[in-house]
């Protein structure tokens, strides 16, 4: 009965997972692997039979509390630092998990194949701890974004990996509980030193990259214990982790190994370097007569929506040009913002209709034939230098090519740079129009200005 319990709860995790492939799904999918945790989590209990309900139910709640508070709290544009918390503190769950085993049963007792997973365990998850949160303190400015190292880092990381082998090795073998201790030292050591030459910019990747190691911590946790729930919800994790990781570096061009020992991005922007008298100033009464008199329009959101929080506004623009008989999408750009999916939930959370968006390969041919691009707070991702500047830090990330549109309409409040630190020569183009101001501020303005064209 708890085995099939058990698969029970995994099929949950499963379908729920799945559920989240689409905006529409997602929240039901989010709910019902919640479920699944929740059915795993008193099955466990009830299969351990002598319980202290108390420790328990005290543990429940705090952990609830503190969870909601800060869910409830986090700004939307802070959600990949509340997401690194969460995957340190998994991992360090995992390594206290597989560390209290060996304490019980004792370490001389410990087969080898147990030995192996609790060094897995402690090591992965103690290295994911202290990474996230060195992930957390360069996206919170805490600590310095730009890549901190020396010539020899990944040198000495590669030692200390060896060392941490060797040691290994030594746990599994030796039966006592000394070299586990030294273990989670230097998987904490590991998460510190691999983290801290990697920049800022590419933190939400290292994140989705730790969310997949804390995965693992727990699916080895699972060989530990013998909890099969544990193990099957574990490599889910993992897996999906990964394959986000990925799929994050391919959007950006780059390879995963690129990402984690490159040291890209120097967190020290480059102010403008264009001719910042050739940009032409528009006023937001000269955007609505371009967009009121358009045929087709096409929004590209990008983080300054996020920070100005002009969702709603936006969505005000788009209904008061449709109700003239505009067509109206929007193009989202696969890292556009700071975590994936970030514009799409925006959207989702002002109710534009999941139809009106379009990808990037489905977005780009139509630019040709667009009257106006309206770009709300984005920058890297219309940045033309990735295709035509071979010098340039983004050279051959795929962008979305709004310059090609007849009319470009570009909001934002100035003309500094986005993430990757570079100016944007789209910003000094004959057919672009700049409106300096805050986004919300901007649109809200737009939705008057429309309705007077
Ligand atoms: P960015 O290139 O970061 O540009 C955002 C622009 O928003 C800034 O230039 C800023 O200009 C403007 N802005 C900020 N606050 C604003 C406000 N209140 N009102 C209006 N504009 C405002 O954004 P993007 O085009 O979305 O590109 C995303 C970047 O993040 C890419 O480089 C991408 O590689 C990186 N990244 C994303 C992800 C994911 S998964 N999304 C992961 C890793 C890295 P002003 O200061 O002049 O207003």
């Amino acid at each position: 009965m708890i085995e099939l319990s058990y698969l029970a709860a995994a099929v949950l995790f499963i379908v729920g997972l799945k559920r989240l492939g689409h905006p529409k799904t997602a929240r039901s999918g989010n709910g019902l692997a919640a479920l699944g945790m929740l059915w795993a989590v008193v099955v466990t209990l009830i299969d351990l039979g002598t319980v202290s309900w108390g420790i328990v139910i005290v543990g429940v709640v705090i952990g609830a509390v503190v969870g909601a508070v800060l869910a409830r709290r986090v700004q939307m544009t802070s959600m990949p630092e509340l997401v690194a918390a969460f995957n340190g503190f998994g991992g360090s769950a995992s390594a206290f998990v597989a560390l209290a085993e060996t304490l019980r049963a004792d370490p001389s007792t410990l087969s080898v194949e147990t030995g192996i997973t609790t060094v897995f365990s402690v090591v992965v998850g103690s290295l994911t701890l202290s990474g996230s949160f060195i992930a957390y303190g360069k996206l919170q400015g805490l600590i310095a974004g730009r890549p901190i190292g020396f010539a020899g880092t990944n040198a000495i990381n590669l030692l200390v990996a060896l060392t941490t082998l060797g040691v290994g090795v030594w746990a599994t073998l030796a039966g006592t509980m000394l070299p586990y201790w030294i273990l989670a030292g230097l998987g904490l050591a590991l998460g510190v030193l691999a983290v801290l030459p990697i920049g800022g910019a590419d933190m939400p990747v290292v994140i989705s990259l730790l969310n997949s190691a804390s995965g693992l911590a727990a699916s080895s946790a699972g060989f530990v214990i013998g909890n099969s729930a544990l193990i099957i919800g574990g490599a889910l994790v993992g897996a999906a982790g990964l394959i986000l990781s990925v799929l994050m570096s391919d959007a950006m061009n780059r390879s995963l190994a690129n990402v984690l020992f490159s040291k890209f991005g120097g967190g020290d922007a480059s102010g403008p370097s264009g001719d910042a008298a050739s940009v032409k100033r528009a006023t937001v009464e000269d955007v609505a007569i371009a967009l009121g008199y358009a045929d087709n329009v096409v929004v590209v959101p990008g983080y300054g929506m996020a920070v100005a929080q002009a969702q709603h506004a936006l969505r005000d623009v788009a209904q008061s040009l449709e109700a003239r008989g505009v067509s109206v999408t929007y193009a989202i750009h696969p890292v556009a913002g700071r975590m994936p999916g970030h514009m799409n939930v925006l959207l989702a959370e002002a109710d534009v209709p999941y139809e009106q968006l379009l990808d990037l390969e489905e977005s780009n041919p139509r630019f040709s034939q667009t009257d106006v691009v309206i770009v709300v707070g984005a920058n890297d991702v219309v940045n033309p230098s990735a295709r035509n500047d071979a010098g340039s830090p983004i050279y051959g990330m795929p962008i979305l090519d709004v310059d090609n549109a007849r009319t470009v309409v570009v909001i934002k409040r100035s003309l500094s740079p986005g993430f990757a630190g570079i100016d944007n020569p789209l910003f000094y183009q004959d057919n672009t129009m700049m409106l300096f101001a805050d986004a919300k501020v901007a649109l809200e303005g737009l939705v008057r200005a429309v309705a007077n064209v």
